[in-house]
């Protein structure tokens, strides 16, 4: 049972690494087509993944939700308790929501709320590694 337990923090930290390269993605595709031919075959590939890892980014950041308040119940149902942990599922809670929010969201509002949105994903990246670190 301990061993499922980490094993759904994995599968938590895998999804919202998935979750994150929404951003890398795009970025690393600025770099690239400034490098690169249109018609490159690698940046024709690259741009088929890219718009998976868009796509499907909402299905990784509610599945990081949903694996973190697994991971949660189990540690939780051992007896086991983490601030760090309790930390890091809240902030990643509040991504999930304010993700949801920023679907919604008309033009006007989308810069303030992509902005929440990025700064608390930061913060659970910070908290993540420290509750890693603590239970590693
Ligand atoms: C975003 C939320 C979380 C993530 C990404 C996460 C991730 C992880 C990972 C990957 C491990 C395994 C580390 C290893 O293999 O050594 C772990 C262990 C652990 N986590 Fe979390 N965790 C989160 C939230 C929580 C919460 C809310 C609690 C408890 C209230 C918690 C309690 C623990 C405990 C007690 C362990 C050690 C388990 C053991 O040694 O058997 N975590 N966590
Ligand atoms: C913990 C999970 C999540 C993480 C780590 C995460 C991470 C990110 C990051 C880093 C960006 C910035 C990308 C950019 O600058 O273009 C972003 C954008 C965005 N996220 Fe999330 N997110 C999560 C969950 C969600 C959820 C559940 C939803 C929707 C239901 C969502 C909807 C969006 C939207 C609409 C954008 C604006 C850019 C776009 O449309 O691709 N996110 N997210």
């Amino acid at each position: 049972m301990e061993e499922f337990g980490k094993f759904l923090g994995w599968v938590t930290v895998v999804c919202f690494g998935l979750s994150v390269l929404n951003y890398v993605v795009k970025k690393l595709n600025f770099v690239l087509r400034k490098k690169l031919d249109k018609e490159a075959p690698v940046l024709v590939m690259y741009t088929k993944l890219m718009k998976l890892i868009i796509r499907y980014h909402l299905y990784f950041g509610i599945g990081a939700g949903v694996f973190a308040l697994l991971h949660l119940c189990l540690q939780l149902s051992a007896g086991r308790i983490s601030l760090t942990g309790l930390i890091a599922v809240t902030l990643m809670i509040l991504t999930v929501l304010c993700g949801i929010i920023l679907k919604k969201t008309g033009a006007v509002a989308r810069k303030k709320v992509l902005y929440v949105h990025r700064s608390l994903v930061v913060m659970v990246i910070l908290v993540v590694i420290v509750h890693l670190i603590q239970m590693g």
